[in-house]
């Protein structure tokens, strides 16, 4: 359903340039729970971001579910974004001055849904992270992992079917980290969704089916480990 073919991102910097990214090929096939590993710096973020449609490569293409999402129109592949994809970030990334609820409504929100269904439908994801009861807090009277799953919320709640996420647990504790990684392996086994994650930790890198180590902007490693 993810093919990258050859994506190379490089960045300028005065007069070096910089391969983000180094020719990298790459399948992703649905229902895959796919880790990122890789010393910092290694392109595992954009990685992820080439995936998401969020980063354009400097060469190479990347195809999701049949199309070329970096030959859409930048309007194309924003609408692409709010479809297909869901994003969790190391930083939660969520709004203080929005509740938890507010924060898991933004995606359908952004997709034009009626404000009724936004709200039944933000309610139902945070039910189902176990955050019912926590649907009119604001992050700031949350827990980090508290926090982080209203962002899972907010990543699952379009029913996107490919989940990014970017070091989930890069912030949390070990146990609350590990429950975040449940949750994410629950929605893969659950929902079919295909999730990648990036990860520093080897104990989350052995949840995966599938592990892609990185160097320097290139795959080094990938490895099967579904039995
Ligand atoms: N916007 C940018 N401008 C310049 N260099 C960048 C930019 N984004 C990333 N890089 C460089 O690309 C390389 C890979 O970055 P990144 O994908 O963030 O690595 P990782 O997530 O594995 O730590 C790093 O050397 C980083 O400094
Ligand atoms: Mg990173």
């Amino acid at each position: 359903m993810i093919e990258i073919n050859n994506v190379t991102k490089s960045y300028t910097m005065g007069e070096e340039k910089i391969s983000a990214l180094n020719e990298v090929s790459l399948t992703v096939e649905e229902g895959d729970f796919m880790a990122v590993t890789g010393p910092s710096g290694s392109g595992k973020s954009t990685l992820l971001y080439t995936i998401g449609g969020l980063l354009t490569p400097t060469h190479g293409n990347v195809q999701v579910n049949g199309s070329m999402i970096y030959s859409l129109t930048s309007k194309e592949r924003a609408r692409f974004r709010r479809e297909n994809v869901g994003f969790i970030f190391q930083t939660f990334e969520l709004l203080p001055y929005l509740t938890a609820l507010e924060n898991v409504m933004i995606p359908l929100s952004l997709a034009g849904e009626d404000s009724r269904d936004q709200e039944k439908w933000a309610l139902e994801a945070l039910e189902k992270v176990g955050l019912g009861k926590r649907a009119t807090h604001k992050p700031n009277e949350l827990s980090g992992g508290e926090q982080q799953r209203v962002a899972v919320a907010r990543g699952l709640v379009n029913e996107a079917n490919i989940l990014l996420a970017d070091e989930p647990t890069g912030n949390l504790d070990q146990k609350t980290g590990d429950e975040i990684m449940s949750l994410l392996r629950e929605l893969n086994d659950e929902d079919g969704q295909t999730i990648i994650y990036v990860t520093h930790d080897q104990s989350n890198a052995k949840l995966a089916d599938k592990v892609v180590g990185m160097i320097d902007g290139r795959i080094v490693t990938r490895i099967n480990q579904r039995n």
